[in-house]
């Protein structure tokens, strides 16, 4: 079954428009070759400015979050549709820094990401385990529950992208190994084929998140369960992020 690669930068609440701007400048070059899907999820005030700068580029566009209703009396959020119209086509739902300060659960991850495939845009769904639910072997329960609760409802599994980052390695600077990677995203995609079915679960595009970098990406992108990689740190830096898009297949 082929899968597209996609690498994708989270730049969390880094750069502001004009930094992203420079940010995306600088990578155009660099990642203009590359044989994957390549897309940086900026904050949503840097949509506009970044959105105009990508044009034309291999380069496409993310936010880091989406509100599930068409619109209303949600103060300080944002709409899908308000993404479109700036040429958003992904947007990063349920990552952990969410559900952790921001109060984000399975329920709310699923509406969303409901939402975002209803209005055309592909989610990018975070899910795995913290360090003590690793240490107790609770990682599989967790996952089951975050494929469960979260995915209730979406027809079509394969339109969605799924991030696959143990809590314990996000920012840490301690990668999961190459196999542990590999090994728990193929028990994900073993789950998602029990639930939904296996045709689709083979067309499901899942990245590895969590500490990736210039150095790492190499490894973990030559397992075959991998598709991807959805990047905090190191891709906030042009060479860094040129290196990662350019791993052999
Ligand atoms: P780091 O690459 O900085 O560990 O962040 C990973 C992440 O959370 C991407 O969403």
């Amino acid at each position: 079954m082929e899968r597209r690669p996609i690498i994708a930068g989270n730049w969390k609440m880094n750069n502001t428009a004009s930094e992203g701007v420079a940010l995306v400048e600088a990578l155009k070059p660099l990642v203009a070759d590359a044989n994957c899907e390549v897309v940086v999820c900026v904050p949503a005030i840097d949509i506009p400015a970044v959105s105009k700068a990508i044009a034309g580029s291999n380069i496409k566009l993310g936010a880091q979050n989406v509100h599930f209703a068409e619109k209303g009396a949600y103060t300080g959020e944002i709409s899908a549709n308000m993404l479109k119209e700036y040429g958003v086509e992904y947007v990063i739902i349920g990552h952990s820094e969410r559900r952790q300060y921001f109060g984000e659960t399975d329920e709310t991850v699923n509406r969303r990401t409901l939402a975002a495939l209803a209005a055309g845009l592909t989610p990018i769904v975070c899910i795995g385990e913290s360090l003590e639910e690793r240490e107790t072997g609770k990682t599989e329960e967790v996952l089951d529950r975050q494929i469960l609760e979260g995915f209730k409802g979406i027809d079509d599994i394969s339109k969605i992208v799924i991030a696959y980052e143990p809590i314990w390695a996000i920012g840490t600077g301690k990668t999961a190994t190459d196999e542990q990677a590999n090994e728990t995203i193929g028990y994900i995609r073993k789950k998602l084929a029990e639930v939904f079915c296996p045709v689709c679960a083979g067309k499901v595009r899942i990245q590895y998140g969590g500490s990736m970098n210039a150095k790492n990406a190499k490894g973990l992108m030559a397992q075959p369960e991998i598709d991807g990689g959805l990047i905090g740190g190191a891709s906030l830096k042009a060479p860094d992020f040129g290196v990662i898009v350019h791993f052999d297949r």
